[in-house]
């Protein structure tokens, strides 16, 4: 993948949903949730999956190990600070990889410099040499970021990045790490990089854009415009804070204006809407329906004169085919008398393999005791069977054995709730303002767990009132935030599985090392 930036025809896709995007709050996913989400990048075609930050605990280390073992068609990543123990660490776990890169960062802007690392330029260039030619060992595929870029002084960064790519980096990603850049100066600021800098023509040049302007999109294709031919970006956006540069509003943006970008993606856009919703089932993170490219309404035309001019031709209002990023129809596929072999098919079709035929049986038990209360199963159903099936995996210490409630006009919601803690069985009464608010209220009563609830979200899974609920939670105790979720037909007791997944996650979580912390 070495560079010959604006020349090359190819824009490298490097998705970072599994790093960058596990960093937003209580986006944390086990590892056989991001193998889940790797499996579905790779088809998707993306040419890099940064499978997270193997340093930052032995659960992570783990993760990206099983990333690195699932994927074949796709180069994985493991980012690791400029430092030795980060890098060797971050071998260790792609070691098993057919392709592998390692991606190593230090501060480059003042502030960073001096608060942060506390540290002189020099000896971060002295650092940064030293962390490329230390990864230079175990791989040819070596990615050096220089932290905050987007504030960082021009001068220092092509010096700095001249001295990484003389020390063996092949790519050069470029952060815009507080999302303080525009796309007037950002894409100009990558021209002048790759024309200032000597040894430019051997690496790769990239971006990475957060987005808390809302401009992170629009500076990644500024920056292609003027010669990056890599874009860090992640499935529905999700990141740090306000997130990155999303993957499907890139990728469609340079496929649908091919007129304008001289370089093109491998990206299979039909695998684009199905890769949203397994992200955004799995992280509890929904998404907007004015989202573009993914969201509900984004090809939804309501008005009477754009319906029909869309009839008379499509073009006319449509500047993408929906069919082009997997909008076929959500398919009623299965239902209470598909068997075992049926079920077993669609889910492969839906990238899901069963491992044994105990997990086959769990999760067809679950979609018949589905099938008997939703007559028609959807496509997104299924998804979110895998979903809550691959709980079993968070070691589940409190479990719901049974919850009673009880609502009527003029009388105070009252909800009562058995579960065991350990095995050992506990009940409680709770009155709430409304019988989610009295669930939450017992099950706090039994296991006291002292956190704060930051979000409670609701929404359907497909259409109609028999139609799954998907509850979100979000829950913080010492400073550690888990989100946690549920499905059923029925919304309350969805909640209650929710609110206790979140808190089996909050139990199960070790503390992890932020990457961006000083080193
Ligand atoms: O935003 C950022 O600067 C990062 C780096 C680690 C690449 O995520
Ligand atoms: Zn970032």
């Amino acid at each position: 993948m070495l560079g010959d930036n604006s020349m090359s025809d190819q824009l490298i896709i490097f998705d970072t949903t599994l790093r960058d995007g596990e960093q937003s709050p209580g986006a944390s996913m086990t590892r056989d949730e991001k193998v889940r989400i790797a499996k579905a990048l790779e088809r998707l075609k993306v040419n890099v999956i940064e499978a997270g930050f193997p340093a930052a605990s032995d659960g992570d280390f783990e993760s990206v190990q099983a990333v690195a073992t699932a994927v074949s068609e796709s180069v994985v990543c493991g980012l690791a600070r400029a430092l030795e123990r980060d890098i060797d660490r971050a071998a260790q776990a792609l070691a098993n990889a057919k392709q592998f890169r390692i991606h190593t960062f230090i501060a480059t802007s003042p502030i960073h410099m001096q608060n942060k690392l506390r540290m002189e330029p020099e000896q971060v260039v002295e650092m940064a040499v030293k962390a490329v030619k230390h990864a230079r060992q175990f791989t040819d595929d070596v990615e050096f970021s220089p932290e905050d870029a987007g504030r960082s002084d021009p001068d220092f960064l092509c010096h700095i990045l001249e001295a990484v790519i003389d020390a063996g980096a092949t790519t050069l990603n470029i952060p815009d790490t507080v999302g303080y850049s525009v796309p007037g100066e950002f894409g100009p600021m990558i021209a002048q990089l790759i024309e200032r800098i000597p040894n430019a023509d051997k690496a790769v040049f990239s971006v990475h854009c957060h987005n808390d302007l809302g401009l992170a999109v629009a500076n990644s294709l500024s920056a292609v415009l003027h010669g990056a031919r890599q874009i860090e970006c992640t499935i529905n956006g999700l990141g740090e804070r306000a997130g990155n540069a999303s993957l499907e509003e890139v990728v469609m943006a340079v496929k649908t204006r091919k007129d304008v970008f001289s370089c093109q993606p491998r990206i299979d856009t039909k695998e684009i809407l199905s890769c949203s919703r397994l992200v955004s089932s799995i992280t509890g993170f929904p998404v907007q329906p004015n989202k573009a490219i993914v969201g509900a309404n984004a090809f939804a035309h309501e008005s009477g004169i754009h319906q029909d001019g869309i009839l008379k031709n499509r073009e006319t209002y449509e500047i993408m085919k929906a069919e082009d990023v997997g909008w076929t129809a959500n398919r009623m596929v299965l239902g209470k008398h598909s068997g075992r072999n049926a079920f077993r098919a669609r889910m492969a079709d839906l990238g899901e393999e069963f491992a044994t035929e105990e997990a086959l049986n769990r999760t067809f038990a679950r979609f018949k005791a589905l099938a008997d209360k939703k007559h028609e199963i959807f496509d997104d159903d299924l998804q979110a069977l895998i979903s809550s099936s691959s709980g079993d995996e968070v070691n589940e210490v409190v479990k719901l054995v049974s919850l009673h409630v009880c609502t009527e006009t003029g009388e105070t919601p009252e909800a009562r709730i058995v579960l065991t803690i350990d095995g050992e069985e506990k009940s409680a009464t709770a009155q709430g303002s409304g019988v989610v608010d009295a669930t939450f209220m017992a099950i706090e009563h039994i296991v006291h767990s002292h956190s704060q609830l930051l979000l409670y979200s609701v929404n359907n899974i497909t259409s109609g009132t028999d139609a799954q609920g998907k509850v979100t939670v979000r829950l913080e105790k010492d400073g550690r935030i888990v989100n946690g979720k549920g499905a059923h037909t029925d919304i309350v007791i969805a909640s209650a599985k929710a609110y206790l997944n979140t808190l089996n996650r909050l139990y199960s979580t070790e503390p992890r090392q932020h990457p961006q912390s000083a080193v």
